[in-house]
């Protein structure tokens, strides 16, 4: 199978990486081509470390790579079965990169897009055959996080999810199909998860290390927020948040934080620029969190419930199968378990009260809980 992947950055080189390493033919273009040869000398590396680790044969690592063909032009793209872009995130970019490719692959070529933000219908329309056109959402880094998220557009054609599917599947992933939402599955349950963290520390409860210890420590999570936040980059999140906000015509439950806002006007974006919520200098030891039980209960139940409540919603509207909105936040991001079956440990009862408690403190439609949650 040829695959194309237009973008050789962050994503584009992984998801090249996957496609090779099923022994699909892959070709791949990048208007700025110095980026494509950095990218297949980190890919090298990483190829040959897979090798010490014994992970792979130094054959199978020579297969992958020689998989890999860089090209200059698009026009290279003809023959393509599936192409899969991934470049900067910008609407009328991707639109006219989509439009060029149109006039040269094959009919039968199915065109995709790793937007995380970008409505799939809305790059769809702009195509003279939308029916061909779907979100293949991958998550960083490609290779190592399992889930992909599969979008349907409101004009693509009936079944091109369920053979995109089985494709991704035959990779060694684990798809989910989503609805064409903000966000799509994963980007938007996991909004509370930043947001009422954010909140908790902007209204002096708790500090940022005691948010994170609660959620580590009472929810088993593998990073607390602000942890998570500063890996991700704060200026990322913050810019994935608005995005969500602004898509769901302004919701108040998905209302950005300003203190995320001043941390990316300050470029304290986190690991990447060596601060964030925390100091990444050498030598500079993390500040040991001041452990308290009752606060930290608090913290876990506003944070869990406001979480839980997003799944529930989500179930309620159909985004995904129950079993996809489960798999969706532990294989994309880890996630201990599955919101629904969550809620039903801590009992949905506990999750309504606490929601109700909040609305009635704060008063701010925030809190409001989805209808179904008193019926789970
Ligand atoms: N980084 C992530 O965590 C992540 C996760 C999932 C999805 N995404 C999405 O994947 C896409 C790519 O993100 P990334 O992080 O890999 O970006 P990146 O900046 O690392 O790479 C983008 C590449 O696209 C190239 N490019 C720009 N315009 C182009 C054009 N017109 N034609 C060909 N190449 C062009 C750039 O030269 C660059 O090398 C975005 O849509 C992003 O939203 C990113």
């Amino acid at each position: 199978m040829f695959i194309g992947i237009i973008g050789s950055g962050t994503m584009g080189i992984g998801i090249a990486q996957v496609a090779a390493t099923s022994g699909c033919e892959v070709l791949l273009y990048d208007t700025n081509s110095a980026q494509t040869e950095k990218s297949l000398l980190i890919l090298k590396n990483t190829l040959q470390r897979l090798v010490e680790k014994q992970k792979i044969t130094p054959e199978q690592s020579e297969e992958i790579f020689s998989k890999i063909k860089p090209c200059n032009e698009l026009q290279d793209f003809a023959t393509c079965d599936l192409v899969i872009e991934a470049i900067i995130e910008s609407k009328e970019i991707k639109t006219k990169v989509f439009q060029n490719l149109e006039e040269i692959v094959s009919e039968n070529c199915v065109i995709a897009s790793n937007t995380s933000s970008i409505s799939i219908t809305s790059l769809s329309s702009e195509l003279k055959n939308p029916e061909r056109f779907i979100g293949i959402h991958f998550f960083n880094p490609a290779p190592l996080m399992p889930l992909v998220e599969i979008i349907p557009g409101l004009l693509t054609k009936e079944n091109l999810a369920d053979e995109i599917f089985s494709l991704i599947k035959s990779w060694g992933k684990t798809p989910v199909i989503a609805k064409d939402v903000p966000g799509f599955i994963v980007n938007r349950i996991a909004r509370p998860f930043y947001g009422e963290a954010l909140r908790i520390v902007e209204e002096n409860l708790a500090t940022i290390e005691q948010v994170d210890d609660a959620m580590r420590t009472l929810g088993n999570f593998k990073m607390g927020p602000f942890e998570l936040m500063d890996l991700i980059g704060i200026d990322v999140n913050f810019s994935v948040t608005k995005t969500v906000y602004q898509d769901y015509f302004f919701d108040p439950k998905y209302k950005p934080s300003l203190l995320q806002q001043r941390m990316s006007e300050a470029k304290l974006l986190g690991r990447k620029t060596g601060k964030g919520f925390y100091d990444y200098a050498e030598g500079v030891e993390k500040p040991l969190p001041q452990k308290d039980e009752k606060l930290y209960e608090k913290i876990f139940m506003r944070i869990i419930s406001m979480l839980i409540n997003e799944a529930v919603e989500a179930k309620r509207l159909k985004i995904a199968s129950d079993e996809d909105l489960e798999l969706a936040m532990q294989k994309g991001v880890n996630y201990p378990k599955g919101l629904l079956a969550w809620g039903k440990e801590i009992g949905y009862g506990k999750i309504s009260e606490t929601l109700q408690n909040l609305y009635e403190e704060y008063q701010e439609e925030r809190y409001r809980q989805s209808p179904a949650l008193r019926t789970m």
